[in-house]
């Protein structure tokens, strides 16, 4: 008997302590939830990721780097309506922010990699993107003395593969979150910190449904939702969602939920990047998701409420890269 009353109380703390995150927010009811803003890495093996995120000598032309398609100085993304490949090319589909990343339930609109680390092995070989292959780029990395030692410490290998390279990607991209958006700081109890307009920016985005598949973390991100739910949108033939990974009809046009997480900064909006305008998005969302009209208003308040979402951006120091030796691979922009 007092066996199981014992077992009964600790069952209940755990319960508690699963109910409650260890930093109690004063919301922590709402669906979204605040990004966390104390994480732990290992600095070493972030430093390394970082050079490599930014060294152009990973693709074939010796040009294009991650931060290519992927500037952190920009929302994480290139503001393109799709970005422009090795030689110039232009891709089929709009480059998504690696800001906060970590939070999607897998990665690339259709989820096609499971994590970061799978996920940086593709552009790095895509023939429209960095052209190179993973052969070259670790015999380009391994040509350069200081990254042979850099690997060896972290990873304490003498010969470099492809695997500790997207996982240093990886654990860089890991720290590219942004905590402590005005939106955050509402939720874990300043109630000055988004004005009364937000305010009920946020109650609509609730009431209409938004949140019903922008919500968690990331605002987005964890789930597969169809674009034109409720109204076709797409006739985009060449880009089909999570029909590439799955072959079931049902699945054409289905896309990762993005995280709309600073978006502000990472226009142009949607798969195929075809409109600029956050407001013009709002309303796409509610008439193809929603089968919604909003009013103008309406309208603005949740703009205000999304621009409530930039965080603070990672604060990044510009690397400086090792130079490159007479074995180094020449760039290559056949
Ligand atoms: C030429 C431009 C380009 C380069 C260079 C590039 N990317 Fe991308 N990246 C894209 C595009 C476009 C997508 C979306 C592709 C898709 O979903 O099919 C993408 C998707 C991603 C995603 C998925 C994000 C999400 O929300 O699903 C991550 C993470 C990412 N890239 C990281 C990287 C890393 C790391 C590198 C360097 C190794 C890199 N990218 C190089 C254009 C680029
Ligand atoms: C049924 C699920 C669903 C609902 C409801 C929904 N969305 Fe979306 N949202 C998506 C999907 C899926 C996409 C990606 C569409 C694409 O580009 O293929 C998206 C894209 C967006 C984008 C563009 C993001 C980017 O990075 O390009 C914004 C902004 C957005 N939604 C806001 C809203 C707002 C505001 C509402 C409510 C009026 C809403 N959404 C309702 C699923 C939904």
């Amino acid at each position: 008997m007092i066996k199981t009353g014992f077992l009964t109380i600790i069952s209940v703390v755990l319960t508690l302590a699963n109910t409650v995150p260890v930093s109690a927010s004063k919301r922590y009811n709402e669906p979204i939830k605040p990004i966390p803003a104390d994480m732990k890495y290992d600095k070493q093996k972030v430093e390394l990721g970082k050079k490599l995120f930014f060294d152009p000598r990973l693709s074939k032309s010796g040009w294009l780097s991650c931060n290519s398609c992927h500037n952190l100085a920009m929302g994480g993304d290139d503001n393109l309506p799709s970005s422009i490949g090795h030689q110039w090319q232009l891709g089929p589909i709009n480059s998504p922010t690696v800001l906060n990343a970590k939070f999607n339930l897998a990665q690339f609109w259709d989820g096609r990699a499971k994590d970061l680390q799978e996920q940086a092995a593709g552009p790095i070989a895509n023939p429209g993107e960095m052209a190179s292959s993973h052969q070259l780029a670790v015999a380009t990395l391994q040509s350069i003395p200081s990254y042979q030692s850099l690997f060896e410490q972290v990873y304490g290998v003498k010969k470099i593969t492809i695997n500790e390279v997207t996982d240093a990607i990886a654990t860089f991209e890991e720290t590219l979150v942004t905590p402590n958006s005005r939106f955050d700081q509402w939720l874990l109890g300043n109630e000055k910190a988004i004005t009364q307009v937000e305010k009920e920016g946020y109650a609509l985005f609730k009431v209409k449904g938004c949140v019903s598949c922008h919500n968690g973390v990331g605002v987005g991100g964890n789930t597969y939702q169809k674009f034109g739910l409720v109204k076709t949108y797409s006739k985009d033939e060449e880009n089909l969602g999570r029909y590439n990974v799955t072959k079931q009809e049902a699945d054409k046009y289905v896309f990762k939920v993005p995280l709309l997480r600073n978006i502000e900064l990472t226009a142009p909006y949607f798969h195929d990047g075809s409109v600029w305008s956050l407001r013009e998005a709002v309303n796409v969302m509610a008439e193809y998701q929603l089968g919604l009209k909003l009013s103008v208003p309406e309208t603005e308040k949740i703009v205000a409420f999304l621009k409530t979402l930039t965080g603070k951006q990672p604060q990044i120091i510009y690397p400086v890269l090792p130079p490159e030796t007479v074995k180094t691979p020449k760039p290559d922009r056949s």
